[in-house]
């Protein structure tokens, strides 16, 4: 198994361009399925679970032509509804596919997808989004089965405990834009990377109004066609690039950081006292240094608040930023798996509920550390850039599947890290054996 070697210390500078974005092109590729003609997707991801994704589409029946640079083009003429559980089981996201099975076929039979490490993952919004539309919907032997036989537009409040839902959104809207009648859908997810699915739906023939917002119009057409479209950035990855600037006291740009889509973030960077300037269209140059940097307040929401998925590797910045900083998670009360890892290396922090108290040490310490899920490792891998002398960083699987070539492209703005064999590492620090 490969583990990531850092050694710390080392300020980050230079240009570094962010790759289209995973929780984009899960939903995108899924969408291809809503027609039989082919459909180009650009800009997607190299990363294990859009490999995943593309295998789930073969296995629907639908053909895949990798076209070079990122771009694929699908063709799902004959599809079938039923998707097999060893696919599922290995990303949460394959939950994408029930909207555009049920859209053009008027049934899904997919696996129920399992637990998750960073907490209660359930799907009530998705089932009970598509019971409105008038489906019936079965759980029987840890399937999911859906009849949409009368599937026809209707008003849903897709809210839940935690506000509004990313996928669940994703798939009602891919059920709804081939429904009869229209399709309100008040509570919709308004994070950028649904606006890109509604985007590419609408290239596709769909007719929806509202995108971006809460309030999503959908009417329903008879048939949708092929598209030529591109994933956008990561603006996860983008937000974790510059962190690394900041963390390493360097100077970093980052092409594909698009300011409206981080718009929670770089107001934290300002109260923390970080310089975040345009540096040329979508992109944007950082600079800062933890000893300089004020604590903060922050509080994970659904877009445009701060995002759940920034938080641990913010947490990793405020854990050497002097004072005290909050840091709390209203998305996914349990995701602080990180912390345990970064009191490896040192860091002061205590969890009181859904709230992380951070207190500054001086410094972190290179350690061993274990990955628990993907923004978790991130956030070891830019604790183990400030810290000082080696990280090892195991497990870092979960970090393939949301970045592409990390520890390259952190190496390309000067980090000392490797990606190497665990055999390489000092038999005290391996821990999986
Ligand atoms: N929720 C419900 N019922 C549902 C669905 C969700 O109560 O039926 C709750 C969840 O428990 C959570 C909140 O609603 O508290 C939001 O969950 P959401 O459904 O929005 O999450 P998701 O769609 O499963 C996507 C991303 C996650 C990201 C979340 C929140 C994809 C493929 N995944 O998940 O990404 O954390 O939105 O922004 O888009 C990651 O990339 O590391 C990651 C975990």
């Amino acid at each position: 198994m490969d583990v990531v070697r850092i050694r710390g210390g080392r300020p980050l500078a230079g240009e570094i361009t962010v790759s289209g974005a995973k929780n984009a092109s899960l939903p995108m590729l899924a969408a291809t399925l809503l027609t039989g003609e082919p459909c180009v997707l650009r800009n997607v991801p190299a990363l294990s679970d859009t490999r995943y994704m593309l295998e789930i589409l073969r296995r629907q029946g639908a053909k895949t032509r990798d076209l070079g640079g990122g771009a694929w083009e699908i063709t799902a003429g004959d599809i079938r509804a039923e998707t097999p559980y060893e696919l599922v089981r290995k990303m949460r996201a394959s939950i994408c596919l029930l909207g555009p099975l049920v859209g053009r076929l008027r049934a899904a039979d997919i696996a129920q997808p399992g637990g998750c490490v960073i907490g209660d993952r359930p799907f009530d919004l998705h089932l009970a989004g598509l019971r409105r539309l008038g489906c019936v919907v079965t759980q029987k032997g840890g399937r999911l089965s859906v009849d949409g036989a009368r599937l026809r537009g209707d008003y849903i409040f897709l809210g839940g405990r935690h506000g509004s839902t990313v996928t669940g959104t994703a798939n009602i809207v891919m059920a709804a834009v081939l429904a009869k009648g229209e399709t309100r859908l008040d509570c919709a997810a308004c994070e950028p990377e649904i606006a890109a699915l509604c985007r590419m739906l609408v290239a596709m023939g769909a007719d929806i109004s509202g995108i971006g917002g809460p309030m999503l119009t959908i009417r329903g057409v008879e048939k949708l066609h092929g598209c030529d479209f591109a994933v956008p950035p990561d603006r996860i990855e983008a937000g974790t690039y510059l962190l690394a600037g900041v963390i390493t006291g360097g100077d970093v740009t980052v092409r594909g950081a698009i300011r409206e889509h981080l718009g929670a973030v770089l107001s934290k960077f300002e109260e923390c006292g970080v310089t975040v300037d345009d540096a040329g269209e979508g992109a944007l140059r950082v600079r800062g240094e933890p000893a300089r940097c004020s604590p903060v307040d922050i509080v994970t929401m659904p877009h445009p608040g701060f995002p759940t998925d920034l938080q641990a590797q913010f947490s990793a910045l405020m854990a050497v930023t002097p004072g005290i900083s909050l840091v709390t998670e209203r998305i996914y009360p349990n995701r602080f798996m990180h912390v345990q890892e970064l009191r490896r290396m040192g860091a002061d922090i205590a969890i009181e509920g859904a709230t992380a108290i951070i207190k500054d040490v001086r410094h972190l310490s290179g350690a061993p550390v274990m990955a628990s899920d993907l923004r978790a490792s991130a956030a070891l891998i830019l604790a183990g850039l400030a810290a000082r002398g080696e990280t090892w960083v195991q497990r870092i699987y979960h970090l393939d599947r949301g970045y592409v070539e990390f520890d390259k492209k952190l190496a390309a703005l000067g980090a000392d890290i490797e990606r190497l064999d665990d055999s390489a590492m000092p038999g005290d620090c391996n821990r999986e054996e």
